[in-house]
Parts: C-alpha cells; sequence; structure tokens
C-alpha cells in the first residue's frame, strides 16, 4: 500500500495507473468504509482512498477540532482490506493553499433542507472538497454510503448536472449488530448513549412497516418517533422526514420509492440514519 501526501505524487502515479474506483473519506475507518473499499475493489484495477477531515464542510461550533484523527490505524486497515491501495492524505495547506477556499460549489435548494437545515453551508463544502478530489485523484468510478443520502444525492446530481466524467456507485449503510449504522461519530458516545443510539434504526422500521401495512400519515408517523425520542431524553430530534427516494422531495400519496430520514443528537452528538424501500 502506497500512502501520498502530495497532489503531485498522486498526479504522477494516476499517469501511469489503469481505471481508478475512489473513496473518499475523513478517516478513522469502521467496517461501513471497508464496504466501500470492497466495492471499489470490484470496479476497478486500482482503489484510491482519501483521508481529509475537510475544515469547509463543518460549522462553528462543530466537531472539526476534536474529529478523530487515526492515520496510522486507518492505513493499517486498508492494508489489510486491499493491499495494493493507494491512500492519499493531504494536509491543509495542501489542499487549501490560500487558506481561505475562493471558488465553491453551489449546490441547489436541497442543501438548505434536511441536514443543510440543520448545518447551513455543509453541502457547499462537502461539494467543493469532492469535485476538488475527483479532478486531484480522476477516478472512472466513486463510492459513496447511502448512510449519508443527502449527501450521495447532491454528489450524484453533480457529476450529471457538470457532466463529470465517472460513476458514482451507492453502497448500503453497515450496522452494527443492534441495527446502529456504523459512524466515526459514534465513538463520542457514552456507553447509556451507545445503548440508546438504536432507537433511530428501530423507529425507522417501525414508520416503514406501518407504510408498508398502509399508513399515509407521514406527519403522524414522524412526530410519534419525535416524542419518542424526547421522552427517552435525546436532546434534539432535528428532522423526521419521508421523501421521495429519487427527488427527494417531500413524499406524496402516490410515490412508490421512499426514504425516511432522520437525524437527532444524544447529548452533544449528532446521528443520523434513513431508510429506502418501495411500497
Ligand atoms: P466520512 O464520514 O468519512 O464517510 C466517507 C464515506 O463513507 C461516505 O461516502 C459515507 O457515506 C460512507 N459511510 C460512512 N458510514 C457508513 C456506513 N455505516 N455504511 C456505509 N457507508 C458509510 O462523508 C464523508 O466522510 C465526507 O463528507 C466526504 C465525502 C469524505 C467529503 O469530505
Amino acid at each position: 500500500m502506497q500512502i501520498f501526501h502530495t497532489i503531485s505524487e498522486l498526479r504522477a502515479w494516476r499517469k501511469t495507473a489503469g481505471s481508478v474506483a475512489f473513496v473518499p473519506t475523513m478517516g478513522n475507518l469502521h467496517a461501513g468504509h471497508m464496504a466501500l473499499i470492497r466495492e471499489a475493489r470490484q470496479r476497478a484495477e486500482h482503489v484510491v482512498v482519501s483521508i481529509f477531515v475537510n475544515r469547509l464542510q463543518f460549522g462553528q461550533g462543530e466537531d472539526f477540532d476534536r474529529y478523530p484523527r487515526t492515520l496510522q490505524q486507518d492505513a493499517a486497515l486498508i492494508a489489510a482490506e486491499c493491499d495494493s491501495a493507494v491512500v492519499f492524505a493531504p494536509d491543509e495547506r495542501e489542499l487549501y493553499p490560500h487558506v481561505i477556499q475562493q471558488y465553491k460549489v453551489e449546490p441547489p435548494a436541497l442543501q438548505d433542507e434536511l441536514c443543510g437545515a440543520f448545518r447551513p453551508g455543509h453541502f457547499r463544502g462537502v461539494a467543493t472538497v469532492v469535485l476538488k478530489l475527483f479532478n486531484i485523484v480522476q477516478p472512472d468510478f466513486a463510492c459513496f454510503g447511502k448512510k449519508d443520502y443527502q449527501q450521495l444525492f447532491i454528489i450524484q446530481s453533480m457529476v450529471e448536472e457538470l457532466n463529470l466524467p465517472l460513476e458514482i456507485v451507492p453502497v448500503d449503510t453497515g450496522r452494527a449488530e443492534d441495527g446502529l449504522a456504523l459512524s466515526s461519530r459514534n465513538g463520542y458516545l457514552t456507553v447509556e448513549e451507545r445503548n440508546e443510539a438504536p432507537r433511530l434504526h428501530f423507529h425507522l422500521s417501525r414508520m416503514k412497516k406501518a407504510i408498508l401495512n398502509g399508513e399515509r400519515d407521514y406527519a403522524r408517523l414522524a412526530a410519534e418517533t419525535v416524542m419518542d425520542l424526547k421522552v427517552r431524553g435525546w436532546s434534539e430530534v432535528d428532522y423526521v422526514e419521508t421523501r421521495n427516494a429519487h427527488t427527494l422531495k417531500p413524499a406524496t400519496h402516490t410515490d412508490h420509492e421512499l426514504v425516511i430520514l432522520i437525524a437527532a443528537r444524544l447529548g452533544h452528538t449528532r446521528l443520523i440514519d434513513n431508510v429506502e424501500f418501495t411500497v
């Protein structure tokens, strides 16, 4: 496994390489990321994994400073999964040499909904760094997790609308045995919070089941979830929404492909999850 810290090293390697499947990450890798790397292996001759905690997508008061940075451990995990992988781990000055990134990607109005309503500028920061990484790595494929459903949607539409020459590969959400979606942020949870966290997945399953049984009052189902989480001591429920899985517009009663998305805070930790299904 090779690790490059500079754009010029990566570019020099890229000139000689065949097809590339790319997995962008912020590191602190877990089994969810590993599933992306396994998918990438199937797609192309080479796998590139980037590790970069992108300041641009964190808001004021968010966890940029305390986000876990575990490069050694991540490199060992990647080597064990895919020994021929290339890791791209630039520092901030390499990716943002002018300190302030002046040109930014402006995603459409969806950037201000769902997670975007609670994290202003987040998706602008994500789209900007992902476009930069695509321009550096020049992949044929890029794997993104469905766990971050809105992120996947925004990146997919950016690739389509800006005619970027690569294919986005969505990968199913990796979960712990109790249903909790794997996330680097799970490491912030106390033991009690970790025991409580699968409640999100429980409610997604409950709402999905109700809708499959004919329930169409999405607002009522969401209100039940919010009520229960509040009673159980969750500090905030940012949103619980049922949307069209293909457009991410609020679901109507004639939609068949649905996604229920949820974001809530347990103590100081913000968790997100979703479930996609057909009625
Ligand atoms: P990060 O949170 O490290 O996630 C990197 C990739 O792993 C994303 O595509 C994310 O959806 C996927 N992922 C995370 N947890 C997952 C799980 N439990 N199952 C399946 N996939 C999972 O998302 C980012 O970093 C950043 O926003 C990034 C795209 C790298 C831009 O900075």
